[in-house]
């Protein structure tokens, strides 16, 4: 088989995309555009990446690491100067090469592999991927010959009136006769409406030259959107998020409103799991099976195990264990995990903390900084003071202990297994295995207090 090169073009800057972010490092659902492009080109089983970078060039670089080869581009002169700086690295080698646009994110894998398998066949210099827009505006146009072949490709700007009818427009991918590429490259001019040296127009060169020019055309025009703008970028994230959603539907998870979930692209969920609406799956999460995950709920970098539930909550770099529950109102901070069976009900905030197995956190409760024992019980309103305004300081609370309402737990503090806490106690010293800790004022009554206090209003 032939050698299988690709280059991506990724230095410009985006100006239209008004952002100190550097165009294809916009995310689509949790994965910068060019990684996008990366990944499918090296889904494509292709034998070299090679990235053209200017703007932002190192952080496209750290993120993308050992994906691809970098090349760098100082002056953005035009997607044909863009390929040209890869002459080095290309130059006279036998080969195809696949050019893509960093900002062409929802092109796939597979377009990719049967673009370049279709033009080996065709045996072409060059195979343009184009498609049927309904609105062409702002692509180039594809002028086809009277023979049906590709005759020219003219942009947005410099087509006639005429031109700009054609609805046949270029998705800015291109499969190249390597060698042939490098040949006749440094022949684009830059006399045009931009004065950019334009890669599309390689076309017109290799016709003068009678080679074959070939076209594929895309099925699902989708594909080849190329994100220019904020309004690309949404209509981006929302074919992305249908195709992850139809994927996760078909390996068998309920979607309640497919419309209205998030998972990004990296996030594992097992069977028979249900997810309702509003919900925002991000980063390396994997949800296991029968696990139910109510509306308005937000999960970054975190680990669910089967069966368990979590509604209406934010959780955050954390585990929860099998048959475990979170919620409604409640947010886990980052490296809290919650034992097996354990109950975190509503308006409990847990950070840094371990809660052991069938532990109840039931109501309007803070721990952080702590290691909560097996069936422990923590009442309502219930402080975990771990900070003294200079430094952090933990909490172990024993097995089967019982944390009585509005107290605190002043850290550093241990408190033994079966322990006790009166509650509206303040603890700040040790409590003892089996024993009651009791720290609050005693109550004194006052008898006929009402009547001696409005004695004069009484006459
Ligand atoms: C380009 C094509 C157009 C096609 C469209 C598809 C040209 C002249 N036009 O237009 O025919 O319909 O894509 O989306 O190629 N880049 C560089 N260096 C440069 C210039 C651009 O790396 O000097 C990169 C950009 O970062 C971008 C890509 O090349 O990722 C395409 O450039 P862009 O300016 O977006 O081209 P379009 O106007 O969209
Ligand atoms: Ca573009």
């Amino acid at each position: 088989m032939k050698k299988r090169y690709v280059v991506v073009l990724a230095a410009g800057q985006g100006t239209r995309m008004k952002s100190k972010l550097y165009k294809v490092m916009h995310p689509i659902l949790g994965r910068p555009m060019v990684g996008h492009v990366v990944d499918a080109a090296l889904g494509a089983k292709v034998d070299r990446v090679i990235t053209i970078t200017g703007f932002g060039a190192d952080v496209i670089k750290d993120y993308l690491g050992e994906k691809s080869e970098f090349v760098y581009q100082e002056e953005q002169l035009g997607t044909a100067h863009a390929v040209e700086q890869a002459r080095d690295l290309l130059e006279g080698q036998e080969g195809t090469t696949v050019v893509l646009s960093g900002d062409t994110p929802l092109l796939t894998a597979e377009t990719i592999a049967n673009l370049m398998d279709f033009h080996e066949r065709e045996e072409a210099k060059a195979t343009v991927l184009t498609a049927m827009a309904d609105d062409p505006f702002g692509y180039g146009r594809v002028i086809r010959a009277e023979d049906g072949s590709v005759g020219k490709i003219v942009e947005e700007k410099d087509a006639s009136e005429e031109e700009r009818l054609v609805r046949e427009i270029n998705t800015g991918t291109y499969c190249f006769d390597n060698e042939a590429l490098y040949e006749i490259l440094n022949q684009v001019d830059n006399n045009n409406a931009q004065g950019e040296y334009y890669l599309p127009d390689v076309v017109e060169i290799l016709n003068e030259k009678n080679e074959i020019v070939s076209a594929h055309t895309l099925e699902n025009m989708d594909e080849s959107l190329g994100v220019n703008t904020r309004v690309a970028l949404s209509q981006a994230t929302k074919i992305m998020r249908e195709r992850i959603n139809k994927q996760h539907m078909i390996n068998g998870v309920t979607l309640i409103d497919p419309e209205n979930t998030y998972i990004e692209m990296d996030v594992e969920i097992g069977r028979d799991t249900v997810i309702e609406p509003n919900t925002y799956l991000k980063g390396k999460t994997v949800i296991g099976e029968d696990v139910f995950v109510g509306m308005n709920t937000m999960i970054e970098d975190s680990i669910i195990e089967d069966h368990a539930e979590v509604t209406q909550s934010v959780i955050e770099n954390s585990i929860i264990r099998s048959g475990a529950d979170v919620g409604p109102h409640s947010h886990l901070r980052p490296k809290s995990e919650i034992g097996e069976g354990a109950h975190i009900g509503n308006y409990v905030e847990i950070k840094k903390a371990t809660i052991g197995k069938k532990t109840k956190v039931g109501h309007h409760t803070y721990v952080g900084d702590a290691k909560v024992g097996e069936d422990v019980n923590i009442g309502c309103g219930v402080v975990f003071a771990n900070y003294d305004g200079k430094s952090k300081s933990t909490t172990t609370v024993g097995d089967h202990s019982f944390i009585g309402s509005n107290s605190n737990l002043v850290a550093p503090v241990n408190l033994g297994d079966n322990s006790f806490v009166a509650a509206g106690s303040t603890i700040t010293e040790e409590i003892p295995e089996n024993a009651l800790g009791i720290a609050r004022a005693r109550q004194v009554n006052k008898e006929d207090f009402y009547t001696e206090y409005f004695k004069e209003e009484n006459k």
